[in-house]
């Protein structure tokens, strides 16, 4: 069974031939993935040995050591080339904006990208548009008192403004992740209007920003 958040990140995950998770940690999605035929095959990668182990020991324990490759690598650099080029799918999930798109700065790809960022959602959303990948779904749920997004994207080469809600699924959880954007940017705001030397640039962008949440959550019906 998976957690709420990579369930979201699991249903986002067309169907595939070969899937490979960079920074997979205990492999879980893989494992689920492959069990429920999502996936004939899967790569799992990670930077770190220590979540390599765990990951091939829960491999081991499901039977599946022929049908789960673990690799060590940072990011895409160790795979292969017939193993990048064969995939159908690549998930990078549960990290930082700022490091997944190192990731994808690292190879350029023109497979499924399923991506979940941690934090920098907007900064990635404004790296994705402008480098030529178009957000086909964006989802989201909530696990406790966090609430977590994940994006379905494609390569097409065209360079476009970022567009901070393509492809969201107005559902419930949309209408949360938004309240609670509203509240994180109004705190923002007024940290700034406290500032001996306010920031007027990040001024400027948040106050944009909350416009264009407060134009989305009008749209709730
Ligand atoms: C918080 S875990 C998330 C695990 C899983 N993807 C998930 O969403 O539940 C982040 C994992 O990414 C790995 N990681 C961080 N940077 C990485 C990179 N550049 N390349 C590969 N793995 C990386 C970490 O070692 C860690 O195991």
């Amino acid at each position: 069974m998976l957690d709420t958040r990579l369930n979201m990140i699991y249903d986002l995950i067309p169907q595939s031939g070969l899937i490979c998770d960079i920074g997979a940690d205990h492999c879980k999605l893989a494992i689920h993935a492959v069990k429920q035929g999502k996936t004939k095959y899967a790569l799992a990668t990670d930077l770190r040995r220590g979540p390599l182990e765990a990951s091939a020991r829960n491999v081991s324990a499901n039977s599946l050591s022929d049908r789960i490759r673990l690799l060590q690598s940072d990011g895409f650099l160790n795979i292969p080339a017939d193993i990048f080029d064969h995939t159908d799918c690549f998930v990078i999930a549960g990290m930082g904006g700022q490091v997944i798109q190192g990731i994808l700065e690292g190879r350029h790809t023109d497979k499924w990208l399923v991506l979940q960022p941690m934090n920098a959602v907007y900064e990635l959303c404004e790296y994705l548009a402008d480098a030529g990948y178009d957000i086909k779904k964006r989802v989201f749920c909530t696990d406790g008192h966090r609430i977590y997004t994940a994006f379905l994207c494609r390569y097409d080469g065209i360079s476009r403004t970022a567009d901070y809600f393509k492809g969201a699924v107005r559902n419930k959880y949309f209408y949360m992740y938004l309240e609670k954007e509203l509240k994180r940017i109004d705190a923002a705001l007024a940290g700034i209007g406290l500032a001996r030397s306010p920031d007027t640039a990040q001024k400027q962008n948040l106050e944009q920003l909350r416009e264009i949440i407060i134009r989305e959550r009008e749209n709730e019906s």
